[in-house]
């Protein structure tokens, strides 16, 4: 966690925020170049706080010394707003109830019931639903719309109607750590940028993506606002360019039906060396139809990042051995959450070695069938042992094969 300071978004409209590199995020999610915890304080007459932080190892403490920076005392703040309950961005509240007991919480219906459950408030909670307002004074009043799944059922989105911001907690949000030096998109670089936006695919592919349904609505039911400014609770603040992060995500979005980017993904595990072989092969067949590839060896590459190539690739490639009958046991973990992520309708090809038998389809078609993946592969490669020469070069043009047919459904995709 490293320090950070405070700076004003837009007049009365100030950014709070530390970074966490130390942690898996959700216990789950590696995060070797950090994530920014953000909040907002919202001032007119009466203060709000929108969006909190996590009660990891000082975290909260950073929020506080934010607040005493910018001279605002925890006893100032006359609403809470919590788009969003997840402890990332509540966890602070502990912390908080035990400076000060009677603070006013603002969130949905149902994120009063997990106000309670996770730390167990049950008063002086103002509930509120889509096109409910609050008026801080000096003109302005804030909005709610319920985004429900974007990214818990209870989560609502505030926009401040008159500097025109809009509050999404989770929605627009990225990975990656933030510099309290230059934590808004004016301030950054085409390369920032750029890694902001390669944080952002691996932030949807790991944590939003299973909701593209519900971010599409979300995505939707927002849209006639006038939206000047987009501050998430993860990430930067979009102060020039709000289109840009919206239009990524309805990318991100469109990219779980497929098709994607005219990108395939090859995971690939081995337990002798003898399905390895088939790997420069089909990445060479590939290539030579024109596509992107993205390599993983599993069960050595994290979920994280398979989950990120995945997402943003049109077709996949499998390559495995059988292993007691069924597929290679990382395989199945691997596919299993791509499944639940949602990457649906991929051109898809596997390959592998086998000893006494097969049976890596059946578990395969299992798996597909179960988590409605609806994955079109084309015929499969499978060998005895170690591939022969032949099998080989089968292996190289199924993967040209493969690229042709992702080429050819991203120019179907768009009109080319
Ligand atoms: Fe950043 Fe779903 O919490």
């Amino acid at each position: 966690m490293s320090e950070n300071t405070v700076t004003e978004v837009v007049q009365g409209v100030y950014r709070l925020s530390a970074n966490v590199d130390n942690i898996l995020f959700e216990g789950i999610w590696p995060i070797p170049k950090g994530v920014a915890m953000n909040s907002y304080i919202v001032k007119g007459d009466k203060v709000a706080i929108i969006d909190g932080v996590c009660e990891w190892d000082g975290v909260p403490e950073t929020l506080f010394a934010q607040l005493e920076q910018m001279q605002v005392k925890v006893e100032d703040i006359d609403y809470v707003i919590l788009n969003h309950l997840e402890p990332d961005h509540t966890g602070w509240l502990n912390a908080f109830k035990k400076i000060r007991s009677d603070f006013t919480i603002v969130t949905s219906k149902k994120g009063a019931a997990v106000a309670e459950a996770f730390y167990g408030i049950t008063e002086n909670i103002h509930t509120v639903s889509s096109g409910d307002e609050i008026d801080l004074g000096q003109g302005r009043v804030l909005q709610f719309y319920e985004i429900p799944n974007v990214h818990w059922p209870e989560t609502i989105a505030t926009y401040d109607t008159r500097s025109k911001t809009l509050f999404p907690c989770d929605a627009f949000g990225s990975f990656g750590s933030v510099s309290s030096s230059a934590p808004y998109d004016d301030q950054l670089t085409q390369d920032e940028i750029d890694f902001f936006e390669d944080e952002a695919l691996r932030y949807y592919a790991n944590i939003v993506g299973a909701f593209s349904l519900p971010t599409r609505k979300a995505i939707e039911k927002l849209g006639p606002l006038d939206i000047q400014i987009i501050a998430p609770g993860h990430g930067i603040v979009w102060r020039k360019d709000p289109a840009k992060i919206v239009n990524d995500y309805i990318r991100y979005v469109s990219y779980s039906k497929g098709p994607a980017k005219p990108h395939v993904t090859v995971i690939w595990g081995s337990m002798y060396g003898m399905t390895e072989q088939g790997v420069q092969p089909v990445v060479e067949g590939l290539e030579s139809a024109g596509v992107t590839v993205h390599v993983h060896r599993i069960p050595e590459s994290n979920i994280s990042y398979i989950l990120k190539d995945v997402w943003q690739s049109t077709g996949v490639v499998l390559g495995m051995p059988t292993y007691e009958y069924k597929m290679f046991p990382p395989m199945v973990a691997a596919l299993d959450e791509i499944g639940k992520k949602k990457a649906l309708n991929r051109k898809a090809f596997r390959f592998g070695s086998y000893g006494w038998s097969g049976g890596a389809q059946k578990e395969l078609d299992e798996i597909t069938e179960r988590l409605k993946m609806n994955w079109d592969f084309i015929e499969p490669v499978e060998f005895k042992g170690a591939p022969s020469a032949a099998e080989l070069e089968l292996i190289r043009t199924r993967g040209r094969e493969l690229g042709e047919a992702v080429v050819q459904a991203v120019n179907a995709a768009s009109g080319s």
